[in-house]
C-alpha cells in the first residue's frame, strides 16, 4: 500500500493523515501483535462496570483490524483472553465470550470484504461449544482469503503453547536429533507465520503477560498509556512510526554506513 492509497481513506488534515506522511509503507512490520489492555480502567474512569470497557473495546478492534489490513500488515494477532483470565469473575468471562461471538457475527462481512483470513490461537478446544462453533464458522468462511492473517489469541498462554508444541512434536515422532528451532516452530499455534516484528501494549503496563513468548524473541515493544477502548488507527500509525525509528540488531552490531 502506498501513501497515496492511505490518504484516500484517512480524513484529510487529521492526525492519521499527518502520521501517514511520516510512515514508509514499504517497510511495515510484517506481523503486529497487540496486548489489548485497560478496558477495566477505562470503564472505572467513567464510573461504569468493567464489562462496559470490554464492550467499548470492540470499536477499537474493528478500527485496528481494518486499518492494519488496509495498510498491508500481513499478520495481526490480538490478545483477547489469556488462560490466566479464567481467574476473573464468571459474569465478566461470560460477557467477554458473548462479545466475542457478537463481534464475529457482526464483522464477518467486513472480514470477507477486506480479504482477511481469521484464525484462533490458543486452546480452543477448552471453550464452550457455542463459542467454538462461532469461531469455526468464521475460520471456515475466511479460509480461502488471501489478504491479512488475523489471529485472535483466545484461551491463550505462551507457556501452554510451548508445552502443546512439545507434545505435538513428540506425537509426530520427531527424534531429538531432528529437533531445532525451525522444526519446533512448526508445532506452535502460529506455524507457518512470521514472528511478530512489533508488539504493542496499551494502558502503560510494562509486561508481556504470557503472550507469544517464543515468537516475540526479537519483537520491538511499543507501550502506550492509551487504554484499549481509546485506541484507534491513529495510535497504530504512531506505533508503526516509532517502530520504523528503531534499530534492530538481533544480537549483531550496527552495519557501518560506508563499507570498509
Ligand atoms: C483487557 O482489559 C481485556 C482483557 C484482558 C480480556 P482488562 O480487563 O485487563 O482491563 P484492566 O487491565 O483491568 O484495566
Ligand atoms: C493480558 O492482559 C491479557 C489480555 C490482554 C487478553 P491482563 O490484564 O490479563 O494482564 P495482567 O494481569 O495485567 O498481566
Ligand atoms: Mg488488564
Amino acid at each position: 500500500m502506498s501513501l497515496e492509497d492511505v490518504l484516500t481513506w484517512v480524513e484529510q488534515g487529521s492526525a492519521e493523515a499527518a502520521l501517514a506522511r511520516q510512515i514508509d509503507f514499504d517497510r511495515l512490520p510484517t506481523h503486529v501483535a497487540v496486548i489489548m489492555d485497560g478496558n477495566g480502567r477505562w470503564a472505572a474512569q467513567r464510573g461504569l462496570p468493567r464489562v462496559q470497557g470490554h464492550r467499548a473495546g470492540i470499536d477499537s478492534v474493528r478500527d485496528v483490524v481494518e486499518a492494519s489490513a488496509r495498510v498491508g500488515v500481513q499478520v495481526l494477532t490480538l490478545y483477547a483472553f489469556s488462560i490466566e483470565n479464567w481467574k476473573r469473575p464468571p459474569g465478566e468471562i461470560a460477557t467477554l465470550m458473548t462479545l466475542l461471538k457478537y463481534y464475529l457475527r457482526q464483522e464477518l462481512r467486513r472480514l470477507l470484504d477486506n480479504n482477511i483470513r481469521f484464525k484462533v490461537v490458543g486452546r480452543g478446544d477448552e471453550l464452550t461449544s457455542d463459542v467454538r462453533d462461532e469461531l469455526a464458522f468464521a475460520t471456515r468462511q475466511t479460509e480461502t482469503n488471501t489478504g491479512m492473517q488475523f489471529n485472535i489469541a483466545l484461551n491463550y498462554g505462551g507457556r501452554a503453547e510451548i508445552v502443546d508444541a512439545a507434545r505435538g512434536a513428540m506425537d509426530a515422532g520427531v527424534r531429538p536429533d531432528e529437533l531445532d528451532e525451525d522444526r519446533f516452530a512448526d508445532f506452535l499455534y502460529t506455524a507457518g507465520q512470521p514472528d511478530p516484528d512489533l508488539l504493542i501494549r496499551t494502558s502503560g503496563e510494562m509486561r508481556v503477560s504470557n503472550f507469544l513468548l517464543w515468537q516475540i524473541a526479537y519483537a520491538e515493544i511499543w507501550v502506550t498509556e492509551t487504554l484499549w477502548p481509546d485506541f484507534r488507527c491513529r495510535h497504530l500509525f504512531e506505533a508503526l512510526h516509532a517502530y520504523q525509528k528503531r534499530e534492530r540488531r538481533y544480537g549483531g552490531i550496527t552495519r557501518p554506513v560506508v563499507a570498509g
